[in-house]
């Protein structure tokens, strides 16, 4: 049974504050975000069962929202998300090589992890960086005007930093 700790629901009862009586859905984004980061990365039933009831919505409220946006994930992932632009610009610029190339190069598909829970590669669209593409987010950075090559060194860069906090 998944529970936020007291100081999170603090947080989140301060959320929930911030908007006019009846409107708490309005705090979905932030407090989904939250349970995403605090149980594993992912969102699974039981979580956002878990957002309903502190809302007190009804939980397809909450798969609605969830699975509207990109950023919620529905099954585990990896340590390193590739979320890689397909929206026009990225396109007409690349992003189906570079997607192409990283599904090759770690041997996943869209939407899968490889088998070492290092990657998952996911597609989105237009990350409002145009000017920029090809480009994905990577946490919380964007990662532009990729090439195989920049693919290659943001991969080894990933298992360096994993072999290093190990
Ligand atoms: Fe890719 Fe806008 S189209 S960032």
């Amino acid at each position: 049974m998944i529970q936020f700790s007291n100081d999170k629901l603090k947080v989140i009862d301060e959320l929930i504050q911030r908007y006019p009586e009846g409107k708490q859905k309005s705090a979905i984004l932030p407090i989904l975000h939250m349970a995403q980061q605090e149980f594993g990365g992912w969102l699974d039933v039981g979580t956002m069962d878990y957002v309903a009831e502190i809302l007190h919505l009804q939980p397809v409220e909450v798969y609605e929202v969830a699975t509207f946006y990109s950023m919620y994930n529905l099954k585990p992932v990896g340590k390193y998300i590739f979320e890689v632009c397909q929206t026009g610009p990225c396109m007409l610029n690349g992003s189906d090589e570079i997607i192409g190339y990283i599904k090759q190069k770690l041997g996943i598909g869209i939407g899968e992890t490889t088998s070492d829970g290092m990657f998952t590669l996911k597609v989105v669209e237009c990350l409002g960086a145009c000017g920029y593409a090809p480009i994905m987010q990577l946490g919380k950075s964007y990662r532009e005007h990729l090439t195989k090559e920049k693919i290659d060194v943001i991969i080894d860069e990933s298992l360096k930093n994993v072999a290093t906090n190990n």
